[in-house]
């Protein structure tokens, strides 16, 4: 791990046994000899929730994609479970154990519920009954509406569906694009929620979120990824209490926040 710890030595001590998931030193990028992320480093381990935050453009979208195989990791490395998965792909990745939630297009409108839960799991149909109650368990109202079009639901039903789609697989780890973006302040603090329950039942995850504070809240250990690059790590409440962090990061995303959030209320 090369990422500057801001809050000092000792701080932010992960537990001591290998991690789930470690990425070392990513560089990755869409067009030919510009790279986004430049040399990126995370870890997650076993039943943490990591946040990820930063500026628009940091590459916290691209850093997701780089760990799930959909854009091509240039070098450095990508590990589950001591496994080497550097650019593997997503369908391989899903069968392992990671699960994705993009920030858009994360459901099939036309589909209904159950519908959208059974392409979940269209690597493992045999398996639909037990995850079917696991997911009812954690979601009761995604089993009340299973016959109503993904379509018709609000946006923040539709990002639960798209959750419960994903952990269908039964994700060792779950990667979350910034599932809060577009919903009003209420719904995102229902989806907050929702994460935290998913990761008490035993979920690892990485999210990204544009509500930085409200996302460091919830995380056991937080990034500030800053031009493709780690610019501090720590537990999330010691970087949302770090003055460095809060001038440098939280300050701007808070005034962005804030203007998204009032914009969506006028
Ligand atoms: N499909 C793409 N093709 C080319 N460039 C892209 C693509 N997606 C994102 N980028 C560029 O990568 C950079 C990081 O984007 P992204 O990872 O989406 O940032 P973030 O999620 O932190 O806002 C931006 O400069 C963006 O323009
Ligand atoms: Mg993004």
């Amino acid at each position: 791990m090369t990422a500057t710890t801001a809050a000092g030595p000792g701080s932010s001590t992960p537990p001591t046994s290998e991690p789930l998931l470690r990425a070392d030193n990513l560089v990755a990028g869409y067009v030919p000899g510009v790279n986004i992320l430049n040399g990126c480093d995370l870890e997650v381990h076993r039943g943490e929730l990591v946040g990820i935050i930063g500026p628009n453009g940091a590459g916290k979208s691209t850093l997701l994609k780089a760990l799930f195989g959909l854009v091509n990791v240039r070098s450095g490395s990508v590990v589950l479970d001591g496994q080497d998965i550097t650019n593997h792909r997503a369908d391989s990745l899903v069968r392992r154990g990671v699960g994705f939630v993009p920030q858009n297009n994360n459901v099939f409108p036309s589909l209904t519920i159950e519908e959208n839960l059974q392409m979940g799991l269209f690597q493992a149909p045999k398996r639909y009954a037990e995850r079917f109650a696991f997911i009812v368990d954690l979601f009761p109202i995604l089993g009340d509406r299973r016959k109503q079009r993904a379509g018709s639901l609000s946006g923040g039903e539709r990002q639960m569906v798209a959750m419960a789609r994903a952990l269908m697989m039964e994700p060792s780890v779950l990667l979350l694009d910034e599932p809060s973006a577009g919903l009003s302040p209420v719904r995102q603090d229902e989806t907050f929620i929702r994460t935290r329950r998913i990761n008490k039942a035993g979920v690892s995850i990485v999210i990204v979120e544009q509500n930085a504070r409200r996302a460091l809240q919830i995380c056991d250990r937080g990034y500030v990824l800053d031009q493709g690059r780690n610019a501090y790590t720590a537990p999330g409440r010691e970087l949302m209490n770090d003055p460095k962090v809060i001038e440098l990061y939280l300050g701007t995303l808070a005034a962005d926040q804030e203007t998204a959030d009032r914009a969506k209320l006028a």
